[in-house]
Formats: C-alpha cells, structure tokens, sequence
C-alpha cells in the first residue's frame, strides 16, 4: 500500500472548497505537473479533495494545500494526484493509428535499422499510465521481429502517478484492459489467466519494458541519466488534453530534442495540436498524423540552452562559456594548442553541436591521441547521436589514457546501459563509486541496473545512498548529464521511485 497511517477517525473536515482555495490548487496543479482542470473535472477534483482530507484527517482543503506543497512525497500528494490525474488506457488503443504502427511506421523504421545492421528500437510511452500503451508496441514487435531476440529493446513507460506505475510493473489486466476479440486474449499466448478477472502478461513482453517517474511539465527530459534520448519513436497519447498551452509547447520542444532526427512524436487525435515547435513537421498517413523531427536544425537559432541536455564534463564544469568564442569550428584550421582547442570544444558541447565536436575531436586527436577528455568529448558526442558501439569504444579509449577519471566510468556505464549490457554497466558504475564515493549519479544509476538485474534490495540500497547523497549535497548543483535538474529536484525524482519500488516490496 502507498497510504501508510490513513486514519478516517475523528473527522471534522470542511467540505467547502472556496474559490480561493479553488484556484490555489488550480496554480499549484498548473504549477508543478502543468495540469490544467477543464470544467468536466470540476466534481472529480473537489472529489478529490474531499476524499484526501478525509482519509488523512485534515481539517480543511487549505491545510490539504499546505501539506503538499511542503512535502512533495507526502501520501496526501500521492493520493490527490492519482485521483485528479485520468489513468484511462488500454491494449492497441486507437485503430488507425495501430494500423499506421503496424503496417507503416514500424515496418518501414525495421527494415531501415536492419539496413544500418543496428538492432536497437528506441520508443518511450510518455505518460504510460498502467502501460498497455508501450506493452502494445512491445507485442507489436514481437509479431513484425521474426529474429526477436536478437534486437536491442529499449521500451519506456514513464508517468507521475505511482499507483499507474505500480500496475504497470505489475502486468496484470482485466478483461477491459484487453478490449480486443476473445482469441486475442485467450489464444495469442501473450497473456496467463491469473484469476477469474485477470490476465496476467508474460515476462517476455513484460521484462522488456522499463517503467519510471517522470513529470512531464519538469526539464528532466532529455537525458541520457534516464534514457530519454535519441528516440525513434515517443507517444504521448491522451495527455497534452490535460496541459496548459505553455506546457505543451515547452514538452514539445524537449520531446523533439529527446528524438532522434526524423523520429516522431504521436499524440492522439483527440489531443491540442495547434503548438508551434519548429523542429517538429506535422505530417499524415490517411487519417492519422504524427509529428517527424527535421533531420537538421540549427539549436541556436530556434531555442535557448536551457533544453538541452548538460554536458558537464570533470574538471571542464567550470569554464566560463560566455567569454569562450563559439563559432562552429568546421571551417576554422584547429590551433595546435591541446587546452585551446578544448575551450572550443565545450561550448560546442553544451549547446549540443555533436557532429561538430566529433569533427573537432577527431581533428584533434591526429595529434593528441593519447588525450583522455578529447576520446571522452566525443563518446559523449556519439551517444547522443545514437551511435552507442562507437560510443562505446571511444569511451575505453579515454579510460586507457586516463583510468582514474569517475566521470568517464559514468558515462561508460551509461552508455553500457543503453546497450543493454548490464553486467559491464555495473562494473563501471561501481568503479565510479569506487574512484569517487560521494558520486550521487553513480549511485542512482549502480542502483538502476541492479534493478534491471532484479536484485531490487540491493538496488533501493543504492538508489538510497543516491538520495542520501542528493540531500546533502547543494540543493542548486546541477545533475551531470541534465543541466537543467538540480539535486533538489532530484532529490524528489528519487523519493518518488522509491515509493512505487518500495510498495513493489
Ligand atoms: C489518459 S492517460 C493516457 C495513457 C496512455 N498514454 C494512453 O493513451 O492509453 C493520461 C496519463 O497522463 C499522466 N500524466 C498527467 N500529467 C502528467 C505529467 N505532468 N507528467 C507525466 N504524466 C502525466 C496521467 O497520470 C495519466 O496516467
């Protein structure tokens, strides 16, 4: 159970929500999950506060409010957003657009990778809810991938909602859930009746797909701490109804940056698609459309530093970008001069110009072979390109010139991660604890692959430390790898994956 110590004793809440209250939790909803309460949720939301106080014992909906904005992982926050927030979902929703799945997208986007000789499908369900959406895609590839096992996996479900999220690790379904014909459900061996009312997934659909806390309206997306980079594909289905306009413009921007170019963005039809993004193009299959991300955009000139991804490489966090020159260097002969060219580098780096900074380091390393930051800059760069195995090689080459370095075992196990090569991730993540103790991300992410290995009590012992760590640390540092999230916010990211774990327990 999430709701420890509901007590329903001695109840003397006032049921009258006031306009003021109203509209306060109004901007805290709008504020922190960038929630906007349409007319029809009237009844639901005072429902839910009603219910809230009740269960808890708080005496008036302005003391509800206070509660949970002072305490963000507090039961009454958790139970108020699960009965606000809509979790309606089930299997292959939407005909046309799983006919376009089907028969065009994925199909075409398969026979493209097998093209490359890359096995890697990278798709995210961005508020997942109990996930039947992802779960969906997953079957689907089980039926397009006759070489199934072969293939690089890499689904995601991601919601705010922990009990969604609990269910969603669960597997476990009711008959409404699968809304398709009978045989589907009893015939298509996807699923194991587990009683009279349920059907329980099988784990080689179910242990393909990771499950995670993610609030859509925070700057936590991209980023290669969690995954969400280079995607082919992201659906966000049955969600912007729910956003502000604001909200919507702003996550479109960070999805077409966690997108790989000409991956797309599917919304549902029912969804607001009227936002400006200008790296996204709005395009159709019949009746369906979707949103392609433009094979090349300019970063600078269409938005701000602040969505992207950080690179915050070692000892280079410090230099001041604003007083280094930052002109793409492709047609600059390189100084000869190793720190000048790194000061070049980084700024290329933070504003996300990877095919320029793979260019540069490459440039570079005709002379400096043996420069560790310079094999590092480019991992970086080439991950997030996509590029893992390459990645992957030139971050072992950073770490034979220098072995001492904790931030090049990070993003060696980071890039390990997304290879699915867990045994190696944990070795690196553990050799980057080992060099640095107090590596809050390292410990986050020790404690992510010995989840993914299933040892969970080791794993939230990890995730603990992370936290620990976090708490302690200066509430304003910026998370390695994602700029934009600082250990405060973080803090409360890990609070709140401890708290759909530890009821997994
Ligand atoms: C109607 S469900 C859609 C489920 C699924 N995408 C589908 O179409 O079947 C909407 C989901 O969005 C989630 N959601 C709402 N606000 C969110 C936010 N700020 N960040 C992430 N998820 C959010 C809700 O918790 C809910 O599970």
């Amino acid at each position: 159970m999430i709701l420890s110590a509901i007590n329903t004793m001695n109840l003397k809440f006032d049921p009258v929500l006031s306009a003021q209250d109203e509209e306060n939790f109004r901007f805290f909803l709008n504020n922190a999950y960038g929630l906007h309460l349409h007319e029809h949720q009237q009844d639901k939301f005072k429902k839910a506060v009603y219910d809230t106080c009740q269960k808890f014992c708080i005496s008036s909906a302005a003391a509800l409010l206070e509660k949970i904005q002072q305490d963000p992982f507090c039961d009454e926050r958790i139970l108020l957003i699960q009965q606000i927030t809509v979790d309606e979902s089930y299997f292959f929703r939407d005909d046309e657009q799983q006919k376009f799945l089907k028969t065009e997208f994925l199909p075409k986007l398969i026979a493209q990778k097998r093209q490359a000789q890359d096995k890697h499908l990278r798709i995210w369900s961005a508020g997942c809810s109990t996930g039947q959406e992802i779960y969906s895609i997953a079957i689907l590839l089980y039926q397009l991938l006759p070489d199934f096992s072969e293939w690089t996996l890499h689904l995601l479900g991601s919601d705010i909602s922990h009990q969604s999220l609990e269910q969603a690790i669960a597997g476990k379904y009711n008959r409404w859930s699968i809304r398709t014909d009978e045989n589907f459900i009893n015939h298509s061996g996807y699923f194991t009746p587990s009683d009279e009312r349920y059907y329980q997934l099988k784990d080689f659909i179910k242990n393909k797909v990771k499950f995670f806390y993610l609030n859509l309206a925070e700057d936590t997306f991209p980023s290669l701490m969690n995954q969400t980079c280079y995607l082919d594909l992201i659906l966000c289905r049955n969600v912007f109804i729910y956003f502000t306009p604001e909200v919507i413009e702003k996550a479109c921007h960070q999805f077409a940056q966690a997108l790989r170019p000409e991956g797309v963005l599917m919304l549902s039809v029912t969804d607001p698609v009227n936002f400006s993004c200008l790296e996204l193009n709005k395009e159709k299959w019949g009746e369906v459309f979707y949103f392609k991300r433009k094979n090349e955009f300019l970063v600078e000139e269409t938005q701000d530093d602040s969505y992207y991804s950080e690179t915050s490489l070692s000892s280079f966090d410090n230099i001041d970008s604003a007083s280094i020159v930052s002109q793409p260097v492709k047609d600059e002969p390189q100084s000869d001069d190793l720190e000048e060219i790194k000061k070049k580098v980084i700024p290329l780096l933070r504003k996300s110009l990877w095919s320029q900074v793979i260019e540069s380091c490459n440039l570079a390393l005709v002379n400096y072979s043996k420069d560790a930051d310079l094999h590092q800059f480019k991992a970086k760069s080439l991950v997030n390109l996509g590029q893992f195995n390459e990645a992957k090689l030139a971050c072992e080459k950073s770490i034979v010139c220098d072995d001492l370095d904790p931030h090049t075992y990070l993003l060696y196990g980071l890039i390990l991660l997304q290879l699915e090569l867990y045994d190696e991730a944990e070795k690196a993540f553990r050799q980057t604890v080992f060099l640095n103790h107090d590596f809050m991300e390292a410990h986050y992410q020790l404690g992510q692959v010995l989840l993914y290995k299933g040892q969970k009590k080791q794993g939230v012992k990890a995730i603990k430390n992370a936290l620990k760590l976090a708490e302690e640390g200066d509430k304003n540092q910026p998370v390695h790898n994602v700029i934009t999230l600082t250990y405060a916010s973080f803090s409360e990211i890990i609070k709140n994956e401890l708290t759909v774990l530890n009821d997994k327990q």
